[in-house]
């Protein structure tokens, strides 16, 4: 686990009957060069000792919130900022139900709720309780919140029951919380361009041509490169959508503005086009507010196509280039047809018919068609859920 060696980790442990193996967890991060602090949860001190978890992690454990001590040596903010990640495991039912609440009643919440890092909930608990409706309807909370899940998995309990809910081994979770960080240091080294949103096409001074993008899918795909590591800029057109300030915004109106702002950003490593980019243009706008007649004629012409002038460029194709498809029907084919024409290496694809998805809704469900031949659906979910599970194959293509 190369990829450890001095990340700080804020270990949050909850009180399960799996808390014993946060111990095993330390031990294996602090084996490997790892600097960790503790919160032990009210309840998490009834199943193990603040004593063992200084011992193994020789770092200070955390435990209450109005702490004189606590507060003046590292307050609750300063112990977010301090992290590279927070873990937090076991994740009982309740604590993931507080998180998804956005409850600050313990350190241990208040911390988690003020923090601007990575998040890992390693969830442990009965089978019951892991399908209960509630807790999955807070996990999909949490997910769209950003929160990464690792297991649980599938074995026999501590309560004698067999099924899913069993926490995932420390040595798993060790594994993956260095494979992010792997990710993460390839990727900082890497640019990624992504377009989002409608354009404007104006006819007079005040009326345009546009369509129903609302941006929400290309936001939380620069959202997800963001936070796997990426250098990202998105360029957007028309939207009320806000991003977080380290990903560099470039606000555009016209396919015109968009195109030009793309060709000045070049080059990148990776190129995911999800605008709704107009593919006409006004062929004369009229500089002054036109005025009412019985009949006004006008004429559109071609604008020009970003994605396939960025996928075709000579000297400046990206490593990987993604486009977008919004189909209402013959979909594979008309897919199939843009991933060749447009020379993209996949296209992803959205039914945009089915009225629950696509163009400004919270929800997607597309399919990705690759170079290879080879296609692959993600079922419906939120759009965040999605970009996710896109950039985690880009990942794993990249690196
Ligand atoms: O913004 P949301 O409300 O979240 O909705 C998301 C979405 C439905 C807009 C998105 O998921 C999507 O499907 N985007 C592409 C929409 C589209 O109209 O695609 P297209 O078939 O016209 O274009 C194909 C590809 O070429 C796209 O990647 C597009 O960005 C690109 N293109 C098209 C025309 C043009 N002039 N320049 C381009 O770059």
């Amino acid at each position: 686990m190369k990829n450890l060696k001095d990340k700080k980790i804020l270990l949050i442990i909850c009180g399960g009957i799996s808390a014993y193996k946060s111990l095993e967890t330390i031990r294996i991060f602090k084996k490997n060069n790892c600097e960790i602090k503790t919160i032990l949860t009210k309840s998490a001190k009834e199943f193990i000792t603040p004593l063992s978890v200084v011992s193994l992690s020789q770092g200070k454990v955390y435990d209450d919130l109005f702490n004189l001590e606590n507060e003046t040596e590292m307050d609750h903010i300063s112990l977010s900022r301090w992290a590279d990640i927070i873990l937090i495991e076991p994740a009982t039912a309740n604590t993931i139900s507080k998180l998804a609440r956005g409850s600050s009643e313990d350190l241990a919440t208040t911390v988690i709720l003020a923090s601007n890092k990575p998040i890992f909930l390693v969830p442990a608990m009965n089978v019951r309780m892991w399908e209960h409706p509630s807790t999955k309807e807070n996990l999909r909370i949490l997910k769209k919140y950003s929160y990464q899940i690792i297991g649980p998995e599938i074995g026999e309990m501590a309560c004698g029951e067999y099924g899913k809910g069993k926490m995932t081994e420390p040595l798993l979770i060790a594994n993956k919380i260095d494979e992010y960080f792997s990710h993460l240091k390839k990727n900082r080294k890497l640019k990624a361009l992504v377009t989002a949103g409608p354009t404007n096409e104006y006819i007079d001074p005040v009326r345009f041509i546009t369509n129903k993008s609302s941006g929400k899918q290309g936001y939380e795909i620069a959202r997800s490169l963001h936070k796997n590591g990426f250098q990202t800029t998105l360029i957007s057109g028309p939207t009320n959508l806000e991003i977080d300030e380290n990903i560099e915004l470039i606000k555009v109106e016209t396919a015109e503005e968009m195109f030009k702002a793309t060709q000045k950003n070049l080059p990148v490593d990776v190129a995911i086009f999800s605008a709704a980019v107009s593919d006409f243009k006004i062929n004369k706008k009229y500089n002054i507010k036109i005025k009412k007649k019985d009949e006004l004629i006008i004429k559109l012409e071609k604008n020009l196509d970003i994605l396939d002038y960025v996928s075709n460029h000579n000297s400046m194709r990206p490593k990987l280039v993604i486009g977008f498809a919004a189909e209402t029907n013959n979909i594979e084919k008309n897919s199939l047809l843009k991933l060749s024409n447009k020379n993209c290496d996949w296209i992803i694809t959205n039914d945009v018919s089915k009225k629950e998805i696509g163009f400004n809704s919270d929800l997607n469900e597309v399919t990705i068609y690759y170079k290879n031949n080879k296609k692959e659906k993600l079922s419906k979910k939120n759009k965040s859920l999605i970009s996710d599970e896109i950039v985690s194959r880009i990942n794993h293509l990249i690196n």
